[in-house]
């Protein structure tokens, strides 16, 4: 049976991404697809926190990333690697933490209502990058350093499924 996203808003966010964790889990168990697992953590993030996009772009040849699975409005669909905040994010291995995205030269704008964003790697079993995660805010300065650690941790799962 399909489980029911819990709404995670009120909490802070180190307890909310323990909970967001522990669901991933329960609906991934037994299953070690990468894309259903983006699909189910796309939906957690969204459904459950309340993000205005969160999803991912997928490392594709010739030097892409490219869209899905996510939720949200539409997003570009091909992003260089090297370019905007994911492409950075995946050139350098590393997340990025955009406060203002106005001020981050070279942002790529889907949806102008975005205005924060965290860009997380995620790695597959042999290290290698597989995807990056986004997520989207139409605050600015909606992420930060608990963020980063809670999903860093929770895109481990892909090392495992990859
Ligand atoms: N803003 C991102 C592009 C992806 S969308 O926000 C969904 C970037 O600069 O890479």
């Amino acid at each position: 049976m399909a489980e029911t996203i819990s709404d995670l808003r009120d909490l802070p966010r180190p307890a909310a991404y323990a909970e967001l964790k522990e669901q991933m889990q329960l609906v991934m168990d037994g299953i070690d697809d990468p894309i259903a697992g983006m699909a189910t953590l796309s939906a957690l993030l969204y459904g459950g926190l309340g993000f205005l996009w969160a999803g991912f772009y997928r490392v594709v040849p010739g030097d892409l990333l490219r869209i899905g699975p996510y939720q949200g409005t539409l997003g570009c669909l091909e992003i260089p690697i090297g370019r905007g905040v994911c492409g950075t994010a995946a050139a350098e291995r590393r997340t990025v933490i955009v406060d203002d995205v106005n001020l981050f030269p070279g942002h790529i704008t889907c949806d102008p209502k975005a205005k924060s964003e965290i860009v997380v790697p995620v790695f597959g079993k042999s290290d290698d990058l597989i995807a990056v995660l986004d997520i989207d805010s139409d605050d600015t300065g909606a992420f930060t350093e608990d963020d980063r650690t809670a999903l860093e941790e929770i895109v481990k799962w892909f090392r495992t499924a990859a």
